[in-house]
């Protein structure tokens, strides 16, 4: 079991790999184990409208909806993540408000809008 009382499914990624093609927008890496109750946070990727729960990760949040974080940036491929605890810098994401953030120390946001692989708006 991962972070977050969340599930990291090894058959859709070995060791933070994973597609970014081809994957099924509400498909995603992590299946959520534990239903706990926190408020329910929306926040948006490349923006599509996703549900989270207060308090998860951005790595959590993005992973229960996309199989990947990034596209690779020395190869064919796509990365989610390595180490899940802010050593290896793995999972920098783009923020339509300009910032670059850890996915994996970074709490989700109402409103919140990460870019994986569209550009913002305008
Ligand atoms: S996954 Fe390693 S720093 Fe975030």
């Amino acid at each position: 079991m991962g972070a977050a009382g969340v599930v990291h499914d090894d058959s859709r990624a070995a060791h933070g790999r994973a597609s970014l093609e081809g994957q099924g927008r509400m498909a995603g890496l992590l299946q959520r184990a534990i239903d706990r109750s926190a408020p329910a946070v929306v926040l948006t990727i490349d923006g599509e409208p996703v549900q989270a729960r207060a308090g998860d990760l951005l790595i959590t949040a993005v992973l229960l909806h996309r199989t990947a974080l990034r596209s690779f940036e020395f190869g064919p491929g796509a990365r989610a993540g390595f180490c899940w605890m802010g050593a290896c810098q793995d999972c920098w994401v783009r923020l339509a408000d300009g910032r670059r953030v850890r996915a994996c120390s970074t709490t989700v946001e109402p409103g919140m809008a990460v870019l994986i692989e569209g550009e913002p708006a305008g």
